[in-house]
């Protein structure tokens, strides 16, 4: 069945404890379950690693899936620095779209760069866990 991957990178299993003046104070699963209710014809599979590697593992296995319309990237501060997942995004057909919750511009200089976004179908930036939404909706526009 076709599905779009959502999937988060580091410190995101954190949301709701986390910096809750940037990042709110709803929990990954809040935002996920939300998604969930708001796109009932939508399959998900939610996923989150720490780990860049796990990340990469991910981008692989769904980005080469047909039944993968789609995949919803935070990748929290790889985003800034991981050109190996900027490569792993290269390589796969699937669109990714990049996102954030918060506006990465609006921050520390080193946020201002993303090494992914060359590589990602686009970027939404700075919604809070409504960008999670935006995304999906840009996945299923297309
Ligand atoms: C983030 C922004 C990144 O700069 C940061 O490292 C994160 C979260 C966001 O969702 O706003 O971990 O991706």
């Amino acid at each position: 069945m076709a599905y779009i991957l959502v999937l988060n990178g580091p410190n995101l299993n954190l949301l709701g404890r986390r910096e809750p003046e940037i990042y709110g104070k709803q929990t990954l699963d809040d935002i996920n379950a939300g998604l969930a209710a708001r796109f009932p014809c939508v399959e998900f599979r939610f996923v989150q690693h720490n780990g860049e590697g796990e990340l990469i593992g991910e981008l692989h296995a769904s980005g080469f899936d047909p039944e993968c319309l789609g995949i919803v990237l935070n990748a929290g501060a790889y985003t800034h620095y991981s050109y190996a997942i900027a490569d792993a995004i290269a390589a796969i057909p699937a669109p990714v779209v990049e996102t954030h919750i918060s506006n990465v511009h609006a921050r520390e200089s080193f946020r201002r760069e993303s090494v992914i976004a060359p590589v990602c179908t686009g970027t939404i930036s700075g919604f809070g866990a409504e960008s999670y939404a935006l995304a999906v909706m840009a996945i299923i526009d297309r």
